[in-house]
């Protein structure tokens, strides 16, 4: 399998740099992608003056426009899903070396949504992820318990096995690759959000989980916070110390608003 050379560099050692990414869901047709990447560019400063990696996650049919219209700017481009197969008899699939070939240079895995609708399993998933870095693609590995586990106590619980499955395919040393994305199912869409306190434990939750199978490397995995993340609740969600970024859905879909919560967040 040859190294997709557009996937970004590792984060360093030193410091985890943040990673604010947009999720555009079933949204973008290829004419409207084209203009919001121009919107988006425009409210963007420099990659160089960015204090966080800026990433959009579109449909399969918009990704080349995104690649074309936001390589140059170092913006991160990321599919929503895809197959575990390089290739086979899974009529209506798209595999990671298909994307990988777009110049994608991530895809988002277990997105409650998915997992609901299209009945994902983590046993699935736990193919996908490995899938994805064999081809060079950074997996975004949504995790998260839903209105009823959080109620009775289960968090943690849900977390765990999500983790644990998720990653068991993912050797030790490319766990940095990965970014995970802590997404409370009752926070999705529902304007409600964790408080950044909510955020912080859980992710800090995750972090040790992922400690257990390397400690060193837990410190570099990027743990993103997503569920109606806007620009008025970002700075205090994105000020706690674990807390690696957002993945942002509704408040995506205007390219001001995502620029915004990239510039809100903190100097590391
Ligand atoms: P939301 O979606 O920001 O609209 O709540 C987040 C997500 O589903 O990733």
């Amino acid at each position: 399998m040859t190294a997709n050379p557009a996937r970004p560099a590792e984060p360093a050692a030193s410091g985890r740099r943040p990673l604010i990414a947009g999720n555009w869901k079933m949204w973008g047709t290829r004419a409207e992608a084209r203009q919001y990447c121009s919107r988006l560019l425009g409210f963007l400063p420099d990659a160089s003056r960015r204090p966080a990696d800026v990433g959009v996650c579109g449909p399969f049919t918009a990704l080349d426009v995104l690649v074309e219209e936001l390589r140059d700017a170092e913006v991160l481009v990321a599919a929503q899903n895809m197959h575990a197969e390089e290739t086979g008899a899974f009529t209506g699939e798209v595999s990671a070396p298909m994307l990988a070939e777009l110049g994608v240079q991530g895809v988002v895995l277990g997105h409650s949504e998915r997992r609901e609708y299209d009945n994902e399993s983590d046993r699935a998933l736990q193919e996908k992820v490995a899938a994805a870095l064999a081809a060079g693609l950074q997996p975004i590995l949504c995790v998260g318990e839903s209105e009823e586990e959080h109620e009775a106590g289960d968090t943690q619980r849900k977390l765990r096995h999500q983790v644990q499955e998720g990653l068991a395919k993912v050797p030790d040393e490319q766990l940095p690759v990965v970014a995970i994305a802590y997404e409370p199912i009752w926070a999705i869409g529902t304007g409600l959000t964790a408080t950044p306190e909510q955020a912080q434990t859980a992710i800090a939750f995750i972090r040790a989980l992922v400690g257990d199978r390397s400690k060193e490397r837990a410190e570099r995995v990027r743990i993103l916070y997503g569920g109606s993340v806007k620009p008025d609740n970002a700075p205090e969600i994105l000020a706690q110390p674990d807390v690696d970024g957002a993945l942002v859905g509704g408040a995506s879909l205007d390219p001001a608003g995502l620029a915004r919560i990239a510039t809100a967040v903190p100097e590391r």
